[in-house]
């Protein structure tokens, strides 16, 4: 998770670095630092306010001497170590001549600081990461050259990291290097730039370079170096950045989710936007494998962490019914750890955001490996996952800054439908006047979203009815039911109550025993045969005294009679509803962290990308 950020060359390096912290902050925000090279010594600050960290150390940095133009930065999601100043990046060496900042976690931190402290260096923080520092301050002894005793540095370690080196006595010169956690680097104007993730450099650069596993890289002013395990000069693959640093901003609106949440409907149209080609066929993205391969497969997985495995849940309804094809969907960190059954008849689609999440990577990787076909589902262009896997299609919901995701879950939905369409398309299971018809339904979803995002009004006074209970269960059947996860993961997320998704079916299995007068239930009733079901389980609850919450189509008659109080979608076919019953929820759920006076875009202990396990 944490954020890393690196500059070589400008003048405005702190500025640069800070402005970058401020964008990466969603990648953990327990405490934030950063170290410079100053006139032959290092200058390093560090703050440790929860969610103001970033705020806290540009104030420290206030003092900052004018001529600094080499350094790095680093946000932090604490794993080792407490979020204490001590633990907080960058890390220094015994002799205070090298900082160093890490994403990721060094497994085998306890026996390496265990073999350091026995060769007398003195370890400061509870942190994995320290051990790097001090293994590097060792390696410097061999012949003093910064980029080989990096290289000789990686040797030592288990785990994932992306890790950045600034070196008192290396003047205008950083190092990098990562293994499983994501690193790219960039240039513009004579200055270097390295980083976590695309945010980190927006605005800085229009082109970044993505870096490959044990690949270690040598950034100075006008010139980056890039070298394999062997030390041999490589090329990594470059990336356009399209984004603008605008996207980066609130324009204009409370916060991020608020925001993200109003760019639902454009979110879904790009996702959406010319997909069919002129012969009627659907397009996807980047797909660098045979169409047979996809006429072959008779199974398919799809794997994703949160609200990406939430969106999953959805898709597996889409290509079931229009493909033919069996569909399971499994949460990546489970996936990864059982005996599947990998070959190349199965179709493994791995959905996230980031295209970073640690499990979700390395469960496409795997999947590969056995032989099976792989697609990323991703929002970023570039992303680790995209690479690894042999095709990508891309959500373009644009950058999603809020922890807790919004918009990229409903393109996720989308992106998921238009490929079980190709799947259909390629299978020969749906004509091509059905796909049409679908991808119709599809493009009737921006404005429907519109009109649910411009209306709060009703949803917050259902949201000043419940929000003094602490226990919330969500039902859903069905399609419904990847809705009440959804919707019970973001209240959760932001609001810090108790909220369980569960299907309406299981009700009586468990659950049903916690249902009593002060606990809330929302349902989501979609129309169809699961309707009925639903409100007869919702009179259950309500028999024991749970208040009720229906998120209910425009059409239903009976939902007045049974709830007491209804969140109002439109109606539209049943695999489109999923995408309007989300929205409501995602408003409930802001609602009712605001009432309780949370930071949505930042809650505690959460980041927006978990690189670690
Ligand atoms: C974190 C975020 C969630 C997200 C999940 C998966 O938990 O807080 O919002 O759904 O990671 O992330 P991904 O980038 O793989 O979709």
């Amino acid at each position: 998770m944490c954020g890393i950020i690196g500059v070589v060359g400008s003048a405005g390096a702190l500025e640069t670095v800070l402005e970058g912290l401020r964008r990466l902050e969603y990648r953990g925000y327990d405490s934030a630092g950063v170290a410079f090279q100053d006139h032959g010594d290092l200058w390093s600050r560090r703050a440790a306010e929860g969610t103001r960290s970033v705020e806290a150390l540009v104030e420290t940095c206030g003092d900052a001497p004018a001529t600094l133009t080499v350094g790095i930065g680093h946000t932090r999601w604490a794993t080792h170590g407490n979020p204490t100043e001590i633990n907080a990046h960058p890390h220094l060496d015994c002799g205070k001549r090298l900082g160093l900042i890490h994403n990721g976690i060094i497994e085998n931190h306890a026996e390496l600081k265990a073999a350091l402290e026995a060769l007398g260096h003195g370890f400061r923080s509870g942190t994995d990461t320290e051990v790097m520092v001090h293994l590097l301050e060792d390696e410097l002894r061999t012949d003093g050259d910064l980029v080989a005793a990096t290289r000789r540095m990686l040797g030592h370690l288990r785990g994932a990291f992306a890790v950045a080196v600034v070196s008192a006595d290396h003047p205008d010169q950083l190092v990098a290097a990562r293994r499983v956690s994501p690193l790219i680097v960039g240039m513009s104007d004579g200055v270097s730039y390295l980083g976590s993730d695309i945010p980190a450099l927006m605005g800085k650069v229009d082109r970044v370079f993505a870096i490959e596993e044990d690949h270690v890289v040598d950034l100075r002013p006008g010139s980056i170096v890039v070298t394999n395990a062997e030390g041999q000069v490589v090329s990594p693959q470059s990336v356009e950045i399209t984004w603008t640093s605008e996207v980066a901003e609130k324009g204009g609106y409370a916060d991020f989710m608020t925001k993200e949440i109003h760019e639902q409907p454009e979110a879904i149209a790009a996702t959406l936007a010319s997909r069919i080609d002129a012969t009627g066929s659907i397009q996807l993205d980047d797909m660098d494998f045979d169409e047979e391969d996809l006429r072959q497969i008779d199974k398919v997985v799809i794997v994703g962490c949160g609200s990406s495995y939430h969106a999953g849940l959805v898709g597996k309804f889409a290509i079931e019914r229009w493909a033919g094809l069996p569909t399971e969907v499994d949460i990546a960190s489970e996936f990864r750890y059982r005996d599947a059954k990998f070959g190349p008849s199965t179709l493994v689609i791995g959905v996230s955001q980031s295209g970073e999440t640690i499990d979700t990577l390395e469960a496409i990787k795997q999947a590969r490996k056995g032989g099976s076909t792989v697609i990323a589902i991703s929002n970023i262009v570039g992303a680790s996952m995209t690479r690894e896997a042999d095709g990508a299609m891309y959500t373009r919901a644009g950058l999603e800054v809020s922890v807790a995701s919004t918009k990229t879950v409903l393109a996720q939905v989308i992106a998921l439908e238009l490929l079980a369409l190709r799947l259909a398309e390629l299978r020969g299971t749906r004509s091509a006047e059905e796909i049409e018809q679908i991808v119709r339904e599809l493009h009737s979803l921006p404005a429907f979203v519109a009109g649910l995002v411009g209306a709060t009004k009703r949803v917050e006074e259902v949201a000043a009815g419940i929000s003094s209970a602490r226990d919330y269960f969500f039902l859903g059947r069905h399609l419904g039911y990847p809705v009440a996860l959804e919707g019970a993961l973001k209240l959760k997320e932001i609001s810090y109550l108790r909220a369980e998704g569960y299907p309406a079916g299981e009700l009586k299995h468990g659950p049903i025993a916690l249902i009593e007068p002060g606990v809330v239930v929302v349902a989501v009733v979609l129309s169809g045969p699961m309707a009925e079901k639903m409100y007869s389980n919702i009179a259950e609850v309500k028999a024991r005294g749970a208040t009720v919450v229906v998120v209910a189509e425009a059409s239903d008659q009976v939902v007045e009679s049974v709830a007491d109080y209804v969140l109002r979608i439109p109606d539209v076919a049943d695999f489109a509803a999923p995408v309007l019953a989300m929205v409501p929820l995602q408003q409930l759920a802001y609602a009712i962290a605001k009432s309780r006076g949370i930071d949505v875009d930042r809650p505690r202990n959460l980041a927006k990308t978990v690189t670690v396990e």
